[in-house]
């Protein structure tokens, strides 16, 4: 791709725009006048190109690069006084005096980088880094779901940027462009396949590692460490043994062979990401043996090069028979992983998705967290917009993120946020994290929709620090995006805020959940998975709908929280409304607390839903001439198909309640 082809929104939040304000540009003018760096090798190169990047571009000025600090204006090292309280990561800048001179300080190179991004982007957004920084959340991670041949499980961005035909894609410089992108927020760990694993993937820890070598070579600079997706049939698949049994010492050997095999080329690999006994994936489950004697054989080989196995709790029952109400899949990763909890070795990590079910636009957090204390544990959160849109209509994610990191566990009273769990905070973990499953792919603007790079941004700033608010997040990414037009940026931060909820309304009601089309889960099909065996049913008649979840008459699995959520919960007086479907089931003519009944509110919030996407049109219609002419028609076009989508939900949605209750809409709107 040339660079005209790759057009304004390649660059993301990293175009390097003149800076216009006088102030700002003196400030950064003096700053970047003369620069000391104290780091070498590889990830040094990478600051050193960065900061005459930015010079160049912010402020049309050449740095020169000094050796002595005392002739520098801007000084940036490791090993430099005042760094004490760093963590490896973390970053201190710092005016020296009496020579006014500013210092960039760190521990190792990687926290120079962070600190050197964190800088160039405040300068950028008119502010001045003052202070000592260091990441809250120890493992920030992307999972990437993409397959050798190119394709990309749920991916709505294009190929994989990685692979193409069984190798690597043949543009490596988006790869390195990519590293350069998570650098600059901070991210540092990446898996390059999806974690279904199928025979060419496996290849991957065999014949195909030199592959896997040459993405590690573009990331490490970066700081950023790879990871694998593994089958964990790969000893019988790849090796050729008669079994994958963990406990089996052939199989053993076989793991602890290929983990030498893999550190010889690539020294500083992160570990395995394994999705195991999960929707047809092997697993230790298939020789009797449970999820900690398999994740621990894994852990074992890669322990001694400092390897850790990302194990997933996505496990539930894929066959239920529809009419079973008694198995609950929101129960499933709890009755699995409790019983084990304190089992794991210490470089096992245990990856729980948000909420218990699987990625929709409203669920309730997994109570995983904060029911195991006594393992390592890391969250995942789906950054592609599998059931939330699929990157054609808008929806950022993370006001929903912060619900769930502001969630309060009560696992050791009150102010055991998952927040602070997954910064190793409330339990004694040797590993924590986030991951998110990445929304990147080969289209020139990286997510498809030019505004979900916000969500890809805003993963990772969440993951440097959970207590930023959605809207700051969302105004630092706008203002490096478009730059600080006030317009621009009151337009865009209220349809970014606005639009988890607008997609809500014309989609599923009151955390109930799929109502998708099959397989490729975009658009409105009530009845979908209804008779059908992935266990995610709505359970509608003609006079209610809403699965009882509760402890008391229910499945049961409102039981797995702590109190005081538990008896929230359980009632339907205290339950937030928002989730009622999810653990109630509720009357068509039951009163909600506004006063409408519930079918009121179905057809209210559908109708509200569709308004609000014109009215999103409307705003970013008053935005032409003001935003780059190519992704303002881009976006433009998004959002007509999003209206179209958002007319076809509310009209299935409403038109499916309305043959099923015989309850017309009060105000007498057309349904079908
Ligand atoms: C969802 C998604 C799958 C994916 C799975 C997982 O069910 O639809 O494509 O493989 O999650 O997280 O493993």
């Amino acid at each position: 791709m040339t660079n005209a082809q790759k057009g304004r929104s390649y660059s993301c939040w990293l175009g390097y725009d003149p800076v216009e304000d006088a102030a700002a540009r003196e400030l950064g003018q003096v700053a970047l006048r003369k620069i000391c760096l104290q780091a070498d090798g590889a990830t040094g190169e990478c600051i050193a190109a960065e900061l005459k990047r930015a010079a160049q571009g912010l402020f049309d000025l050449e740095p020169e690069m000094v050796s002595r600090p005392s002739e520098a204006s801007l000084v940036v090292g490791v090993g430099l006084a005042g760094d004490q309280e760093l963590d490896e990561e973390g970053f201190l800048v710092q005016e020296l005096t009496p020579s006014g001179s500013l210092q960039i300080a760190a521990k190792t190179d990687r926290g120079l980088l962070y600190g050197v991004f964190a800088f160039l982007r405040e300068l950028r957004l008119g502010r001045f880094l003052l202070g000592k920084e260091n990441p809250a959340v120890p493992l920030r991670m992307l999972n990437h779901w993409d397959n050798l041949d190119g394709s990309v499980e749920r991916g709505y961005a294009g190929t994989s940027i990685f692979w193409d035909g069984g190798g690597l894609a043949s543009d490596l410089s988006r790869v390195a462009d990519y590293a350069r992108l998570l650098a600059s927020v901070g991210i540092n760990g990446i898996s390059v396949n999806n974690v279904n694993v199928h025979a060419d993937e496996t290849a991957l820890i065999g014949p195909k590692l030199p592959l896997v070598a040459r993405l590690a070579d573009i990331f490490r600079p970066w700081g950023i460490r790879i990871f694998l997706s593994v089958s964990y049939a790969s000893p019988v698949e790849l090796g050729g043994l008669p079994t994958a049994d963990p406990l089996d010492p052939q199989v053993q050997n076989w793991w602890a062979e290929r983990a030498r095999a893999i550190y010889s080329r690539i020294p500083d690999f992160g570990g395995f990401v394994v999705k195991a006994d999960s929707e047809h994936r092997p697993g230790p489950f298939t020789y009797g043996r449970d999820h900690a004697q398999g994740a621990n054989m894994l852990a074992r080989a890669l322990g001694p090069y400092g390897g850790i196995v990302v194990w997933r709790c996505f496990v539930y029952n894929c066959t239920q028979d529809w009419r079973d109400y008694k198995t609950d899949r929101a129960k499933a990763a709890y009755d699995t992983f409790m019983p084990l909890d304190g089992k794991f070795d210490s470089n096992v990590v245990l990856q729980i998705k948000n909420g218990p079910m699987d990625f929709q636009i409203r669920e309730p957090v997994s109570p995983l967290f904060g029911g195991l204390s006594h393992t390592n544990q890391m969250l995942e959160l789906q950054i592609t917009q599998e059931y939330t849109g699929q990157q054609r209509d808008l929806c950022y994610l993370v006001p929903m993120w912060k619900e769930v990191l502001d969630f309060d566990t009560f696992a050791r009273g009150q102010g055991s946020a998952v927040k602070d769990i997954v910064a190793g905070k409330v339990f004694s973990q040797t590993y924590s994290g986030i991951a998110g499953v990445a929304n990147v792919g080969s289209d020139p603007n990286w997510t498809g929709h030019t505004l979900a790079q916000a969500n890809l941004y805003g993963f990772a700033r969440l993951c440097w620090d959970p207590n930023l608010s959605a809207a700051a997040i969302a105004e630092e990414w706008i203002q490096l995006t478009f730059g600080p037009n006030a317009k621009v940026r009151e337009v865009i931060l209220e349809m970014l805020l606005r639009s988890r909820e607008i997609y809500e309304n014309y989609t599923v009601p009151l955390g109930i959940g799929w109502m998708v089309n099959p397989g490729h889960h975009y658009g409105p099909n009530v009845d979908g998975y209804e008779y059908d065996r992935w266990g995610t049913y709505h359970r509608a008649d003609c006079w209610a709908i809403g699965v009882d979840r509760t402890a008391k008459g229910g499945t049961g699995f409102a039981g797995q929280y702590h109190p005081p959520n538990a008896q929230m919960y359980e009632s339907r007086e205290t339950c937030p409304e928002e989730l009622l479907l999810f653990f109630h089931r509720a009357g068509y003519k039951e009163r909600l607390r506004s006063g409408k009944t519930l079918i009121q509110h179905i057809y209210d919030s559908h109708f509200a839903g569709v308004e609000q996407v014109e009215e999103m049109i409307d705003r970013w219609n008053s935005l032409a001439g003001l935003v780059d002419p190519e992704i303002f028609i881009h976006v433009a076009e998004r959002l007509q198909d999003q209206l179209k989508n958002a007319i076809e939900w509310r009209d299935v949605v409403n038109s499916y309640f309305y043959r099923k209750s015989g309850i017309p809409d009060e105000r007498g709107r057309t349904i079908y």
